[in-house]
């Protein structure tokens, strides 16, 4: 948070508050769907942990809401009241005003919270600008808002809404891969054709990246095989990161993510990803 006094020509002292936000890319490292509510929500086990990239969000205040987009990815983001940005502010009420630019780092459409992380940091900046507390019922905007209102390592059940704390994660080096398709989420929870699936096992408390990789191993993304099949690339990803120790979708996709054993070992895949991979969102991070 910024708050800057500008001492303007004739002495007269105004207050600017400016607020910057990062919304940081959330990463399901497992995902079980373990039900179906009677309005057609699934119900979800998923250990959710954060990336250390994410989109900026900065606000002033201002008379009127607006939203502006730019940044390397912001080709295609809707700047009118399709962005969830706008539909979080308006959680608030109508008669506030700030003005917002989002600096879109992150693919949307892309399995990594894109949206509904923007939407988080919208409303935890939003409240911090105007004094307020958080609106109720935030998972309206996304499943994925209310554990983005928290990014740490999250067990997230419900429909998105149930969350709990687990033991802490090891240090996670991971590699961050997307080959630039957009998934849209509905179409594939719908070829999702078993929805009752076993939930996710106990989270191991363990330091050592190989050891969590072996559990992440065992468990599921029960998505995965539902988005390859309407998206074949997404397999490509997970093939080009099969030097990691452990490869996976996140959510419904596209991107995926390889767990490595060192900072340096992703550094090397990412080098090598991209090389073959030129037109591909390639990251080399952290996850915690
Ligand atoms: O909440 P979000 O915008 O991420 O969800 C997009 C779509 O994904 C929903 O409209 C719904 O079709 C599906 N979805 C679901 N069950 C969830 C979360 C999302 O069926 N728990």
């Amino acid at each position: 948070c910024l708050k800057k006094k500008v001492q303007s020509r004739s002495d007269w002292q105004m207050t600017v508050n400016s607020v910057r936000r990062t919304a940081r890319a959330k990463v399901n490292l497992t995902l079980h769907v373990t039900g179906q509510r009677a309005d057609g929500y699934h119900l979800l086990d998923s250990l959710v942990c954060f990336a250390d990239i994410g989109d900026f969000i900065d606000m002033r205040e201002a008379d009127a809401l607006s939203l502006s987009v730019d940044g390397p990815l912001a080709a295609g983001v809707p700047t009118d009241e399709r962005n969830l940005v706008l539909q979080a502010a308006r959680l608030f009420g109508a008669d506030k005003g700030a003005a917002i630019n989002l600096s879109k780092h992150l693919p949307h459409a892309a399995g990594i919270g894109g949206g509904s992380a923007d939407a988080a940091a919208t409303l935890l900046a939003l409240a911090e600008l105007w004094d307020l507390p958080l609106p109720e019922d935030v998972v309206r905007l996304g499943a994925d808002v209310p554990v983005c209102l928290s990014p740490m390592a999250l067990r997230m059940r419900g429909v998105g809404d149930e969350l709990s704390v687990v033991p802490p994660l090891p240090e996670l080096p991971a590699v961050l891969v997307n080959p630039r398709v957009a998934v849209e989420t509905p179409p594939v929870f719908k070829a999702l054709t078993q929805k009752e699936n076993a939930p996710m096992g106990v989270v191991p408390e363990c330091a050592d990246v190989g050891v969590f990789a072996k559990w992440c191993a065992e468990q599921r993304n029960d998505l995965q095989a539902p988005a390859i099949s309407i998206e074949p690339t997404i397999q490509d990803a997970l093939d080009a990161l099969e030097p990691a120790l452990f490869a996976r979708m996140s959510g419904s996709g596209a991107t995926c993510f390889g767990l490595c054993e060192n900072a340096d070992s992703t550094k090397e895949l990412a080098k090598t990803i991209r090389g073959k991979h030129p037109d591909w969102w390639v990251v080399a991070t952290n996850f915690s």
